[in-house]
């Protein structure tokens, strides 16, 4: 038998696990979703995703289906039923099904509540020892970015355009300035200091982020939140991405040139050995 899956208030096997045609997540995307590692059978940056799952639904006008504390008992009892040790938690939460219209249903239309895991592994990946080689390509998003909805067909076609060419992921770039990888924050360090874009409506408001941030700041690391250009990126002594997927993971070449040595780098390095110790403490 496959995965247990949660869906809407069950927990049922994978084969049966089923949402409606007429699910406004399928026919508009219109719903948003959160990723959580998990470490130790122990969930990671919890309290950020869900707060940054409230924002989401809140700017969208769909009321939450749930509470924080259900949310988290619902993630746990997930992990458990699967013996997850090492991997992710997928939650999405869309406006429910109704029949197709772009006026949104009544707001008490039950909301679709779906959750899984993938097993795997996090910490020891080729990625984090080797980096990333990756292109840039335009940022063909929507202009809300911030909310992490469930529209994921353009950075899909960016990270195809990625693999057709041979190389892992791409960083989107507007205004000749890069905004971020398809499914990461992206970051340059120059000398000492590490530069990544500010937070606004062009981006994903990254809890990895947020929490990378915080450990480089208390480890006394310069930082620099301002957009930065591909020409900089290409000329920068390391570059690397986050997510929670992710965690921390060097870029060693961009278009084709190597950055730096090619290699990954000591801050890259130092910031994902500090990222990963202090996820393993604070899991819940
Ligand atoms: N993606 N930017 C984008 C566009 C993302 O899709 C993600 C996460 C991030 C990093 O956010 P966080 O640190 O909260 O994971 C930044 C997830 C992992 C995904 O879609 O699989």
């Amino acid at each position: 038998m496959g995965r247990a899956v949660f869906v809407n208030g069950d927990f049922v096997p994978e084969e049966e696990a089923r949402v409606s045609v007429f699910d406004r997540g399928f026919l508009f995307a219109d719903g948003v979703y959160e990723v959580v590692s998990v470490l130790e059978g122990r969930l990671v940056d919890f309290p950020g995703h869900m707060a940054r799952l409230r924002r989401s639904l809140g700017e969208l006008g769909i009321a939450p289906p749930m509470e924080e504390p259900e949310f988290l008992a619902m993630h746990r009892e997930l992990v458990a039923r699967n013996a997850l040790e090492e991997g992710l938690v997928y939650l999405q939460v869309t406006r429910g099904a109704a029949d197709r219209d772009f006026i949104f249903p009544p707001a008490e239309t039950p909301r679709t509540v779906v959750a899984f895991t993938q097993a795997g592994p996090l910490v020891d990946k080729p990625a984090g020892r080797e980096g990333l080689r990756i292109i840039t390509v335009p940022d063909i998003r929507w202009g809300r970015r911030d909310i992490k909805t469930v529209q994921l067909l353009a950075p899909s076609l960016c990270k195809m355009a990625a693999k057709r060419v041979g190389k892992d992921d791409a960083w989107m770039v507007e205004d000749g300035v890069v905004t971020e990888g398809t499914s990461n924050n992206a970051y340059i360090v120059a000398g000492d200091t590490i530069i990544t874009r500010d937070l606004s409506n062009s981006i994903l408001h990254g809890i990895t982020r947020a929490a990378v941030l915080r450990l480089a700041r208390e480890a006394q690391m310069r930082l620099e939140e301002r957009p930065f250009t591909v020409e900089e990126a290409k000329a920068a002594d390391e570059a690397f991405v986050t997510s929670a997927s992710s965690f921390v993971t060097p870029v060693v070449e961009i278009d084709g040139l190597l950055i730096g040595e090619g290699v990954p780098g000591p801050v890259a390095a130092r910031l994902r050995e500090i990222y990963v110790a202090d996820a393993r403490k604070s899991a819940i």
